[in-house]
């Protein structure tokens, strides 16, 4: 298929892009390398640097490519900075993200594998989380996902557009050549990282009173190759739908830090912090739906696995995508 990886320079638009182009898809990646990096994009894909907020490129860009289906990745995922910018949140993805709607309804492009989050749920009420629970968001950031959520439900009712929505879970590790670099790094696994690549001296634990057995927030680490697999098999679904993806187990903080550790050889010296603002304490993903109706099967099961992937890749890269 002929794919339109729409923030393709990004952590996890990279892999996918990479993994369609491994099973022979012809990709062209549009990304205004805000948060994603040059070096990032696949030399195989064709590359457009756009801004969806630019409706007329936006447009235009669809109407001369006419995928078979576009892959959005395009966002801004800070919760953090969601709370204190919510402007930005709601511009971005959600006012940018109708440019690309409009632009694939005019071109006849009907499908798309969109980008979702646990982060539409908030805290639940109870784990595992799966898509038969409310989704009441706490943030910004959750709330703009939703509401994309929501209008592609009408765009496929009006439009005729299908789309399968990927409520990712805690995406970590990396493939060979691309992992994970945010311009501004707020995520366990690389943080912990860059501590073992000698570039911090400690690792925070963001909140150790939690109601959890170690008093650390849990989470549902998915290995980004699982993810973009899991992007592949919805190229082909019947009809729309919408799929939580996690591996169905938690780790703490706590816990990563000692992975890491193994891992790394590295003793990793922690400091305690209060607790930051918006973690739920655990967030488990039920996986089940997506298993069933598209046979999705994780490879990497186990945190090692995810870990020792990001940990090869950091140490080839220790800066990164930087010079
Ligand atoms: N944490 C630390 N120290 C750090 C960084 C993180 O203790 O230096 C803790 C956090 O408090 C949290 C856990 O590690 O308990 C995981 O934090 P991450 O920032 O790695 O990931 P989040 O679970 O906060 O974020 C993920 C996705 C977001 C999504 C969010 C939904 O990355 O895109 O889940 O809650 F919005």
């Amino acid at each position: 298929m002929k794919i339109l990886v729409v923030g393709g320079a990004g952590y996890i638009g990279s892999i996918c892009a990479e993994v369609l182009l491994d099973q022979g898809h012809e990709v062209a990646i549009l990304d205004n390398l805000s948060e994603g990096h040059r070096r990032a994009l696949d030399p195989r894909a064709e590359f457009i640097e756009g801004d969806l907020a630019d409706r007329e490129t936006t447009a235009a860009t669809l109407a001369q490519l006419r995928p078979d289906a576009v892959m959005h990745f395009a966002a801004n995922a800070l919760v953090g900075e969601s709370m204190e910018n919510p402007s930005k949140y709601f511009r971005n993805n959600i006012a940018a993200g109708l440019n690309l709607l409009d632009g694939m309804i005019a071109a006849g492009v009907k499908r798309l594998v969109f980008s979702s989050t646990c982060a539409t749920f908030g805290p639940p009420e109870r784990v595992p989380i799966d898509e038969e629970t409310p989704q009441r968001p706490i943030n910004p950031y959750g709330e703009s996902k939703l509401a994309f959520e929501k209008i592609l439900k009408w765009y496929d009712t009006i439009h005729g557009l299908c789309f399968v929505s990927l409520r990712y879970f805690n995406a970590a590790g990396a493939s060979e050549k691309f992992g994970e670099d945010h311009h501004c790094e707020t995520h366990l696994i690389p943080k912990v990282l860059k501590v073992a690549l000698g570039q911090k001296r400690h690792v925070e634990i963001f909140g150790t009173d939690y109601e959890t057995p170690d008093g650390t927030c849990i989470r549902d680490y998915i290995h980004i190759i699982d993810l973009a697999d899991a992007h592949i098999l919805a190229l082909a679904t019947p009809a729309s739908a919408f799929y939580n993806l996690g591996t169905g187990g938690g780790s703490s903080v706590r816990e990563v830090i000692e992975t890491c550790r193994r891992i790394t050889g590295h003793p990793i010296p922690v400091v305690e912090k209060p607790r930051r603002p918006g973690d739920p304490p655990r967030l488990i993903a039920s996986s089940k739906k997506i298993k069933r109706e598209l046979g999705w099967r994780p490879k990497f099961q186990t945190l090692d696995a995810i870990v020792e992937s990001a940990w090869k890749w950091h140490q080839k890269f220790p800066r990164g995508y930087e010079d």
